[in-house]
């Protein structure tokens, strides 16, 4: 299959990239930086473009998204809203003009996090988004036009990214990110829709 892989170049990214070519599909990378093609999927404008450059491809796939990490008491309503945009606005609008371009059989396959289901301090907007952008999976799977598919992967910390987390996730089971990239593999080859694929 052809599919686009957003994020390609970050932690997550790398693994699915790998995890997908291994299995024969042509991938595609985008990114702000260091991509086959430049997206920022905070503007819609820039993922037009990016789908005008790609075509029809059979997948999108998506390893991107950032939220802030503030305590309650510290957020600012600017917070609150750079996180929608970072991470569901962002990815709720590449599956929206996806839709309409994309073939019938295509799927997508959006990324969350065990921030969903459990509370961590400084998290609230990543509980928030993942948990917004789960919602929108289970909705927008019965509305999808033709059998296209969509899915969310959602992963508690990678064993990579302990470093950059430091104490925030003590007591928790890290995973390697080969873990989540193999789900965005049954995600991209599967038949499944509108499920959440947890990695934990
Ligand atoms: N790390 C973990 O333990 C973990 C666990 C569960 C879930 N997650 C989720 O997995 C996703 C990826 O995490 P990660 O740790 O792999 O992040 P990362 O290493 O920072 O990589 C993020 C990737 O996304 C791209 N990107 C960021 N913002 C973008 C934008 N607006 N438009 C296009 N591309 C953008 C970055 O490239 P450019 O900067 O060049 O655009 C980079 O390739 C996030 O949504 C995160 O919440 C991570």
């Amino acid at each position: 299959m052809n599919v686009v892989l957003i994020g390609a170049n970050g932690t997550l990214g790398r693994a699915v990239h790998t995890a997908l070519s291994e299995r024969g599909h042509m991938v595609v990378t985008a990114s702000r930086t260091g991509a086959d093609i430049h997206v920022d999927i905070t503007d819609p404008e820039s993922i037009r473009a990016m789908y005008e450059a790609v075509g029809a491809v059979d997948a999108v796939a998506v390893a991107a998204g950032s939220v802030p990490w503030r305590p309650l008491g510290e957020l600012t309503v600017q917070d609150v809203r750079g996180g929608l945009e970072g991470k569901a606005v962002s990815q709720i609008e590449l599956v929206r003009q996806g839709a309409a371009r994309l073939p019938a059989h295509a799927s997508f396959t959006l990324i969350t996090g065990i921030l969903a289901r459990e509370p961590l301090l400084t998290g609230s907007v990543a509980a928030l988004v993942n948990g917004a952008v789960e919602a929108f999976v289970r909705a927008a799977a019965i509305e999808l036009p033709g059998r296209q598919r969509i899915n969310a992967v959602s992963p508690t910390v990678f064993e990579e990214s302990l470093g950059v987390y430091g104490d925030t996730f003590a007591g928790f089971d890290a995973v390697p990110v080969r873990r989540a990239a193999n789900a965005y593999v049954k995600a991209v080859e599967g038949h499944r829709t509108g499920e959440i694929f947890l990695v934990e």
